[in-house]
């Protein structure tokens, strides 16, 4: 099928581009001994997940129970929920997932802990832990000084395993060389103070996309978790990450309105696109027309802004979405293209999946 028989607005995603970015990051992970287990919540397709476990990762991360079963799919072996899960039904579902496959958890309070190793003790299956650390984005982690006494609390719980610490990177946006150093020493500290105390860390987890190509220098790292690299998109390459030739989704809209001078207005909106505008002007990047503005969003209708522009009702327009992990969510299929053909169509299987 041509591109433009898609109908709009769809997501594609050019597969020269992303298998460049695949085989780009797994070969930096090999190069430096890392561990590659990327984050499937950036294409959420049990399929793409498969094709980064073809390129060398030794599993998959995800973020709740329910895209840990769709995740089953890819045949993954090795499943890490780096995010903290709580809640019976969670567990009951946890444990079934833990006897299809090995699971670890990334936990950060014994709270957390404890009902996973309940459930993990009553159904005769172990799960695995990590202990997370706050490196600094405080959202989630220890807080560096409790860190070992979690260690402590954590080897004392039965159907658990603890398997190391993780940490997630997600305050340094972009390469910024200090921050990267201030968490090198916090986290090979960290090591130190386990070891000093009688822990072995054989996983030691961390990784972002906008820090790709740093990770080798946080001493003591043994695993990555980058998520966005399989397409990036415009954070990313606000980030220093990326360049504007490794971004593969693109979002295809179509003009439906020209009425307004100096605008046009595209069939897609906060519905397709995601409201995510962190660091970037506009709500996404318009391939041909780099100086238009993608300024508004209802839910259908996106506002560009383009002085002069000679755009008419029908035509189509590309954009590089700005949070393309949150893109994705919002559409039921998105699709592989070759140059102008579409040459591969996926369900997004973990669209949705909440709990
Ligand atoms: C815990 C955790 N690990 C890894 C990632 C992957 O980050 P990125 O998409 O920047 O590669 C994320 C992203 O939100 C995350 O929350």
């Amino acid at each position: 099928m041509h591109i433009n028989e898609l109908d709009t607005p769809a997501l594609v995603i050019d597969l020269d581009v992303m298998e460049r970015n695949l085989s780009r990051m797994a070969d930096y992970a090999r190069e430096h001994g890392l561990q590659l287990r990327p984050h499937t919540k950036t294409h959420k397709t049990p399929a793409l997940g498969a094709r980064q476990l073809a390129h060398g990762a030794v599993g998959l991360t995800v973020a709740k129970v329910s895209e840990a079963e769709v995740m089953l799919a890819s045949g993954v072996q090795d499943l890490l929920i780096a995010y903290p899960i709580f809640g019976a039904e969670k567990m009951r579902r946890l444990v079934e997932v833990a006897k299809k496959a090995r699971v670890t958890v990334s936990v950060d309070s014994l709270e957390a802990a404890r009902p996973i190793a309940e459930a993990a003790a009553a159904a005769g299956v172990t799960v695995g832990v990590l202990a997370e650390v706050d490196a600094g984005l405080h959202r989630v982690g220890v807080q560096p000084e409790g860190f070992v006494d979690l260690l402590r609390g954590l080897v004392g719980l039965p159907g658990i395993e603890l398997r190391g610490m993780a940490f997630y990177p997600g305050h340094i946006k972009n390469q910024d060389l200090d921050a990267l150093a201030a968490l090198s020493t916090l986290i090979s500290g960290l090591i130190g103070e386990a070891k000093a105390a009688g822990f072995a860390l054989p996983i030691v987890s961390g990784g972002s996309t906008p820090t790709e190509w740093h990770s080798h220098e946080v001493a003591g790292m043994t695993e990555i978790r980058p998520g966005t690299y399989i397409f990036n998109d415009r954070n990313t390459i606000f980030s220093g990450a990326c360049t504007a030739e490794d971004c593969a989704a693109t979002i295809i809209a179509t003009v439906v309105s020209t009425s307004v001078p100096g605008q046009f207005v595209i069939d897609g909106g906060s519905k397709t696109f995601s409201s995510d505008r962190t660091a970037v002007d506009g709500f996404g990047g318009i391939l041909d027309a780099p100086d238009a503005l993608f300024e508004k969003m209802n839910e259908e209708h996106g506002y560009v802004k383009h002085a002069g522009h000679t755009r008419k009702v029908g035509d189509r327009v590309r954009i590089v979405p700005n949070h393309i992990c949150v893109a994705v969510n919002l559409h039921e299929r998105i699709y592989g293209v070759r140059g102008d053909q579409v040459v591969e169509t996926w369900t997004v299987d973990g669209r949705g999946k909440l709990q």
